[in-house]
């Protein structure tokens, strides 16, 4: 797609847009386009970045505000254009250029030995070269490009005429808003290809859902096709939804020759590879060009074997004739091409007998009801119970104790329940009741308006204490290694754990814990090793560690940053904490709430004493830098940089950041719309203000 002479163009162009420069706005927003378009695609297509995200969005907000100064400068194609700001938007149908068909299926060797002699019947040939790819599991889609420009995006519908979803399909950043098609003379193009999410931003979406206590997504393929008709654009972007291309259905050719002098559309493979080289996800890395049907079996039944390691979904392997001209030989069925074949992999789906719901209490209190099912196998695992989440969910997915209920595997994800079958009811199921009191201290549940999670908020509900054990200890938290759950649990029931500095306090239970089976010598001390170890660990990880709600590893980060040792929390608003990115009102609450329970305190005090770093390491250790001593604050909109960014700045260069306007600040930076504060330090003749500009330049 660039060429080596072309990054290295680019990223000079990048560094001269990150400094000053003397580039006329104009010449500056045709820039900045090529620019980002480029640090897109390595983003999102290829995964492999040149730059920092904060370098990326100090580029972006540079051409918003270009193009809010200019609006004659924007081009349907810039990187801005991807923003959705159409709400309720009607989705008008139109007709595919040509029909969208559908494929034919086969599920074994058989099946397929049989396509390939049918194919060579019919052509008369000996041997037939296959184009083999994934048959990826998401929504189809249908692109047309026009003079380069991506004019609009068509769901499949009833095959001849789908529904306009353009605003949506531009939210996907993988996707590319133009592409130089006219570099081979192609004035037009309709490209098909499937819309698919991720097996991890499927996860990361339903574990932000589970918090808020807002409805969790079926499955990944679900997700997908769910969203093209989404009413708000933004909602599709929350997604974070990526494509895959990989079938031309039709181009036309303006009277320029294509430059390259050769047509590229000749091969099945040739189109991947022009798809690749345009900037789109084509399947150009998985896909196998083999002879002869022997050689495709093997690679689909390889693929099928490696399937759980990647990162999306596919439900099979799709065999194309590579020659296109061959293709046109063998022609269509009303219903699919004789020259494709898709080969489908085993089912992941079963049915199975819901039997009893539990009621588990996680570390927030958060009451989950997990069904308990007569034991299946299911894509090479057996399946005796999986959680059901709340009781909306129970309601939506009409769920009763002795139902029939069909499962579902989708790949590494979690076994989910995707709906009971009412019709198999006998008469003798029971409606699922939802406790009103704690199943394990019996205190009684809360639910907070808008949630859908019932609560024990009992903060001493042995379940609750268990479970913050566990998180506290987890892999993305403390990391104590060789301290497993059932370990946790063991400990707890003995007596040996009652909170979390107890954690620290084990090696003076060193004789009771070795009169336990399993804990020899060795493991004793390699569990104490690891406890001690861990009292190393970065500052985040024992904020994300302590389980506050809400707070995540990177909000974690984030606090790490913001203090030189944790207590100073104790003693912010919570107008304080929202200043801080990404943390709004009900994670502010979270925090403030968290910090201002003595115990929480008493608890932290306590770890201090055991030897736990509470204070900001990194903070700490500039010395020498160019800010030593200085102190700064940021009030207002900053344009070109995330304030905790440019707070983290100050910092690796010895400085520290305020919260408040006091005879103690040295620099008040003002961004955009400053208020009380600006007004404040006006009256503190000791207080430098200084611009965003001025501030990145004494950065420098
Ligand atoms: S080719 C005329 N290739 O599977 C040939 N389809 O079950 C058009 N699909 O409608 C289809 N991955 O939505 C093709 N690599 C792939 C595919 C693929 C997924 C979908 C597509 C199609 C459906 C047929």
């Amino acid at each position: 797609m660039y060429t080596e002479d072309q990054v290295k163009e680019i990223m000079r162009l990048t560094g001269e847009l990150l400094q000053p420069n003397n580039y006329s706005d104009k010449q500056s927003v045709e820039i900045l386009c090529k620019v980002l378009r480029f640090h897109e695609y390595r983003y999102y297509v290829l995964s492999e970045p040149l730059i920092a995200d904060i370098e990326y969005d100090t580029l972006y907000k540079k051409l918003v505000e270009l193009e809010s100064r200019h609006p004659n400068l924007v081009t349907p194609d810039s990187p801005t254009q991807r923003v959705g700001n159409s709400l309720n938007q009607q989705f008008e149908t139109v007709a595919h250029l040509v029909p969208m068909l559908s494929l034919d299926n086969s599920y074994n060797g058989a099946d397929l030995l049989d396509f390939d002699r049918k194919a060579r019947e019919l052509s008369g040939l000996e041997n037939i070269k296959y184009c083999v790819e994934p048959k990826f599991d998401g929504a189809s889609i249908s692109l047309i490009y026009e003079k380069d420009i991506l004019v609009r995006a068509t769901t499949r519908g009833d095959g001849v005429a789908g529904e306009d979803v353009t605003n949506n399909i531009k939210q996907i950043r993988s996707i590319p808003l133009s592409a130089p098609f006219s570099h081979y003379g192609i004035e037009q193009i309709e490209i098909r290809g499937e819309i698919i999410m991720t097996k991890e931003s499927f996860a990361s979406y339903n574990t932000k859902a589970l918090e808020a206590g807002t409805t969790v997504l079926a499955n990944p393929r679900n997700a997908a096709s769910g969203s093209l008709r989404m009413k708000d654009p933004k909602d599709v972007a929350a997604r974070n939804l990526d494509g895959f291309f990989y079938h031309v259905s039709y181009y036309k050719t303006g009277d320029r020759r294509p430059e390259t002098g050769d047509d590229p559309l000749v091969k099945h493979s040739n189109t991947l590879k022009l798809l690749w080289d345009m900037g789109f996800r084509s399947p150009e890395r998985e896909k196998k060009v083999v002879t002869g049907i022997q050689d495709v079996i093997d690679y689909c039944l390889a693929f099928e074997a490696k399937r759980d390691e990647l990162p999306y979904e596919i439900d099979g392997m799709v065999v194309k004739v590579d020659e296109i001209a061959l293709q046109e030989k063998l022609g269509m069925t009303s219903h699919h091409p004789r020259w494709a074949i898709a080969f489908k992999f085993k089912a992941r789906q079963a049915t199975t007998t819901l039997l009893d719901v539990e009621f588990q209490v996680g570390r927030t209190g958060a009451v989950t009801p997990v069904a308990k099912l007569s034991p299946v196998y299911l894509g090479g695992v057996t399946v005796s119970s999986i959680s059901i989440h709340n009781e909306e969910y129970i309601k939506e997915k009409d769920l009763q104790k002795g139902d029939r209920v069909l499962i579902e595997r989708a790949g590494d994800v979690i076994p989910q329940i995707v709906r009971s079958i009412p019709e198999a009811r006998t008469g003798n199921e029971v409606a699922i009741q939802f406790p009103s009191e704690c199943p394990v201290c019996k205190s009684v549940l809360f639910k907070e308006e808008g949630e859908a999670v019932w609560r024990c908020i009992n903060i001493e509900c042995e379940a609750q204490v268990v479970e913050r054990i566990i998180h506290f200890v987890s892999k993305d938290a403390m990391d104590i290694k060789s301290f497993g759950e059932a370990n946790v649990r063991k400990f707890y029931e003995l007596g040996l754990l009652s909170d979390i500095p107890s954690i620290f306090r084990l090696s003076d239970c060193r004789l009771k814990i070795s009169e336990l089976e399993g804990f020899g010598k060795k493991s004793i001390d390699n569990l104490f090793t690891a406890i001690e170890a861990s009292k190393q660990q970065p500052l985040y990880r024992l904020i994300y560690g302590l389980g506050i709600r809400f707070v995540g590893e990177t909000t974690a980060k984030t606090l790490a940053n913001a203090v030189t040792h944790l207590l100073d929390f104790a003693s912010k608003t919570e107008e304080e904490l929202m200043q801080l990115e990404d943390v709004g009102t009900k994670v502010a609450k979270s925090i403030f709430g968290f910090f201002m329970n003595e115990q929480n305190i008493a608890m932290l005090k306590d770890l201090e004493l055991l030897g736990l770093k509470l204070i900001n390491e990194k903070k700490e250790t500039v010395v020498g830098g160019s800010l030593t001593n200085q102190s700064f604050l940021f009030t207002g909109t900053l344009l070109q940089l995330k304030r905790s960014d440019a707070e983290a700045m100050v910092e690796e260069k010895g400085g520290i950041i305020l919260s408040g306007v006091s005879s103690k600040l040295n620099y008040l930076v003002v961004g955009e719309d400053a208020g009380s504060k600006l007004e404040k330090a006006k009256k503190i003749n000791t207080v430098k203000i200084i611009t965003e500009e001025e501030f990145l330049q004494l950065i420098k």
